[in-house]
C-alpha cells in the first residue's frame, strides 16, 4: 500500500511538472501571405517554421496564416509596422507608397530574364540599402520571394498588341508605377486589391487583370479569363518584411537562426516556382480551359520603355540600384 501511494504521488508529481512545462507560453510568431496553400511562398514559410521551431522551439511558436486570413496585404503591412503581425508578404508593387525607391523593382522590362532577375535580386550591392531603409517605418526586408513575370489575361478578347489594350479596364496592383505603365498601354488602369479580383472579373467591372500563371489555379481567375497573352511586362518580386523591433530585440544567436530561416524560406520558395507555374499552366490548360497565346512584345516594350527614364528623373536616388542592375545584364 505504501509503495502504491508513493508511485501515485511520484506520478501526480511528473504529471505536474509536465503539464507545467507545457504551459511555459511561447512566443508566438506570426507569419501572414496572401497566397493559397499549395503556393511556393505558404511552401517556403512551412520551411521556415520547421526550421526555427527546431532551433528555438522551447521559445517559439512559429503560426502562418496563408489566404488573406489575417486581412489585404495592404493591412498586413500595416499590421507588421505596428507588430501584430511579426513577418508577412508584401508585393514589391505595393511598397513602394511605404519607400518609393522600391519603384525601381516596379519598372516594366527592367530584368533580361528570371536568371538576371534573381542575381539582381540576391545582390546585396543592389538591395541591401533598400531592405534597410524602412526601419523608421516599423519594419525590414528579411528576404525576396519570386512572383514569376507578370502577363495580361482577359474574359472577352485576348490581347495581342497595345493596341487590343485601348479602354479596357484591367485591374492592377496599387502601385504608381503600374497606373503609369498601363496609361503608356492605352488601358484603362482599375488598382485592386489581390483578392477582390475575382469577383471583379466575374462581375464584368473589369476586362481582365494582370499576374503570373499561378493567378489562374490559385485563385481561380482562370475559370473567368481565358485568354493569357505572354506580353510579359513585369517581374515584380514580393518582399518578405518583418516588424523592426521584432529583428531588433532578437539574441545575436537567435538573429542568425532567423536569418538562415529566412534564407532556408526564400530556397523553398524559389525551388518550387517553376514547377508550380508549369502545373498551374496544364491545370488552366487542361481543366480551365485557358488559351496561352504567345506574342511579339516589342510594341509592348516600345510603348513602356521611356518610364524607365521618366522614373529615374523623379527619383535620381535609384540611378546607382538601376545602373547595377543593368549592368548584370550583359551577364546573362
Ligand atoms: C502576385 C504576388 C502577390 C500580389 C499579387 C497581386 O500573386 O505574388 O504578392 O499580391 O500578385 O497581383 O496583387
Amino acid at each position: 500500500m505504501k509503495l502504491f501511494k508513493k508511485i501515485l504521488i511520484t506520478s501526480l508529481l511528473l504529471l505536474l511538472i509536465s503539464s507545467c512545462a507545457s504551459k511555459k507560453t511561447k512566443r508566438i510568431i506570426r507569419v501572414a501571405h496572401n497566397q493559397a496553400n499549395v503556393h511556393p511562398t505558404n511552401l517556403g514559410f512551412l520551411a521556415f517554421e520547421e526550421y526555427i521551431e527546431s532551433k528555438l522551439g522551447d521559445k517559439y511558436d512559429v503560426k502562418v496564416y496563408p489566404s488573406e486570413l489575417l486581412g489585404s496585404q495592404n493591412h498586413m503591412v500595416q499590421l507588421t509596422q505596428t507588430g501584430a503581425i511579426d513577418i508577412c508578404v508584401a508585393s514589391n508593387a505595393l511598397l513602394e507608397s511605404f519607400e518609393k525607391n522600391y519603384e525601381i523593382f516596379n519598372l516594366p522590362y527592367l530584368f533580361k530574364n528570371a536568371m538576371h532577375y534573381h542575381a539582381s535580386m540576391n545582390d546585396p550591392l543592389i538591395t541591401a540599402d533598400l531592405f534597410e531603409a524602412t526601419k523608421n517605418s516599423g519594419f525590414k526586408t528579411v528576404t525576396w520571394f519570386d512572383a514569376g513575370t507578370r502577363s495580361f489575361y482577359t474574359v472577352k478578347k485576348p490581347i495581342h498588341s497595345p493596341d487590343d489594350l485601348k479602354g479596357l479596364k484591367i485591374r492592377v496592383q496599387q502601385s504608381p508605377t503600374t497606373i503609369r505603365m498601363m496609361e503608356l498601354l492605352g488601358a484603362s488602369a482599375t488598382p485592386l486589391g489581390f483578392g477582390e479580383v475575382y469577383t471583379a472579373l466575374q462581375a464584368g467591372i473589369i476586362d481582365g487583370a494582370e499576374n503570373n500563371e499561378l493567378a489562374l489555379r490559385d485563385n481561380g481567375h482562370g475559370d473567368i479569363a481565358k485568354y493569357y497573352s505572354y506580353d510579359m511586362h513585369q517581374m515584380v518580386p514580393d518582399i518578405v518584411i518583418a516588424n523592426a523591433a521584432f529583428l531588433e530585440n532578437l539574441s545575436e544567436k537567435e538573429a542568425a537562426i532567423f536569418k538562415e530561416g529566412f534564407e532556408i524560406a526564400k530556397k523553398v520558395q524559389n525551388e518550387e516556382w517553376n514547377k508550380a507555374v508549369l502545373d498551374s499552366k496544364d491545370k488552366a490548360l487542361n481543366s480551365q480551359g485557358v488559351e496561352f497565346i504567345e506574342i511579339d512584345q516589342t510594341p509592348f516594350q516600345n510603348a513602356v520603355l521611356p518610364l524607365h527614364q521618366e522614373v529615374l528623373d523623379k527619383n535620381p536616388e535609384i540611378k546607382d540600384m538601376y545602373e547595377r542592375i543593368i549592368a548584370k545584364a550583359k551577364e546573362y
